[in-house]
């Protein structure tokens, strides 16, 4: 089930000793769901990644379809697909030094990331356990929803598996930073690119919290109300305007492969690189709350330095109040879910 690898950019012999062992393995890049929504432009962002050597693509339908038609695009990597026959996952992840896990079902009109537990829950599983498997050194950058019980679900399979390391497993929320900055940019009428919004907490609902008090903008309680909300359920918009054929998929794409390029750069060794993610965090563990989403710095360990939250407003102490104890109910889903 391998196809269109292109011969002629094999790393030398060299390659791998050149580097030190973590900017060695950043090379070979795996997606798993990489024929779906969201799977596709994400393989073809990352197709543009000169870091990237080695795109591997995985999927249950149509991956080597996918990796026959980016192999043809005239940039260095090398494109592989995988279908599930002859060991095919197998294949996929091994070597890999990230894996990005867009697989599993979207939303559709008046659901949400919760209802998707129950098949998402499962397809994580699996796929966290081959990488666990075959891939036990890799960086996991979950984007399958719903993310605040899938990265305990990574978690608790690694922890079985005694490959365990937190520093290596990313819940991507990118997409809500993302949407945060252009949101606000709209408002106020800036660049959204020099927007730096700050977005911490979970990925779903309430558990989003933008901290919008940090932005450098001014707002009143209603601009302040009508924001915080549309970046809580801006993911809603996408649900209707699709009309039950999906959820975001190009915008998460951009937000996923910014996400995954700056892993790589950390794990190359530039410093300096802080993006938001849903990880293991010092934050609420007092509270029993072992994930969070915030600011990290990344490093070539993957997750470097968590940021604190910063001074938070009364507001958005309130978010807060509301959002931890969704996020606990949903982070014991996930452990449960594998404990069971
Ligand atoms: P989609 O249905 O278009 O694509 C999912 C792909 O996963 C399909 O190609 C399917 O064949 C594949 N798949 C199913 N089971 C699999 C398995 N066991 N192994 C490998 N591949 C498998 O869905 P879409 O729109 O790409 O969304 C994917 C996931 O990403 C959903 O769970 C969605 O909720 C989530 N999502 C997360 C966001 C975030 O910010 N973290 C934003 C948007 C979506």
């Amino acid at each position: 089930t391998e196809v269109s690898e292109t011969e002629s950019e094999e790393d030398g012999p060299d390659a791998k000793r050149t580097f030190s062992s973590s900017a060695a393995n950043a090379t070979k890049v795996a997606v798993l769901g990489a024929a779906g929504g969201i799977g596709q432009p994400l393989s073809l962002l990352l197709k543009h990644n000169d870091l990237i050597s080695h795109l591997s693509l995985f999927d249950v339908v149509n991956a080597p379809g996918v990796a026959a038609d980016l192999s043809h695009i005239n940039e260095p990597s090398k494109v592989t697909g995988y279908s599930p026959d002859n060991d095919g996952l197998k294949h996929a992840v091994t070597d890999a030094s990230i894996i990005v896990i867009p697989a599993g079902v979207p939303r559709k009109p008046g659901m949400t990331r919760d209802d998707l537990f129950n098949t998402n829950a499962g397809i994580v599983r699996d796929l966290a356990t081959a990488a666990a498997q075959y891939a036990p050194k890799a960086y996991m950058a979950i984007i399958s929803n719903p993310v605040n019980s899938t990265v305990p679900i990574v978690s608790e399979i690694f922890k079985k598996h005694k490959i365990y390391d937190p520093k290596r497993i990313f819940g991507v929320t990118t997409l809500d930073i993302v949407r945060a900055s252009r949101f606000v940019s709209e408002l106020k009428g800036t660049n959204p690119k020099n927007e730096k919004i700050v977005v911490v907490g979970g990925h779903s609902g309430v558990t989003i919290i933008p901290l919008l008090s940090q932005s450098g903008s001014n707002f009143t309680d209603d601009e302040l109300k009508a924001l915080t909300h549309r970046i809580q359920f801006g993911g809603d918009e996408v649900v209707k305007a699709k009309a039950g054929t999906g959820s975001a998929t190009l915008s998460m794409a951009y937000a996923a492969n910014r996400f995954t390029g700056s892993l790589l750069r950390a794990l190359k060794g530039e410093s300096g690189i802080i993006e938001p993610a849903y990880v293991k965090s010092h934050l609420f563990e007092s509270k029993g709350i072992e994930y969070f989403a915030s600011n990290v710095e990344l490093s070539r360990e993957g997750v470097g330095k968590v940021h604190d939250l910063g001074p938070l407003s009364q507001y958005e102490n309130q978010l807060l109040e509301a959002a931890l104890p969704e996020l606990k109910k949903n982070i014991e889903k996930g452990v449960d879910f594998v404990h069971k």
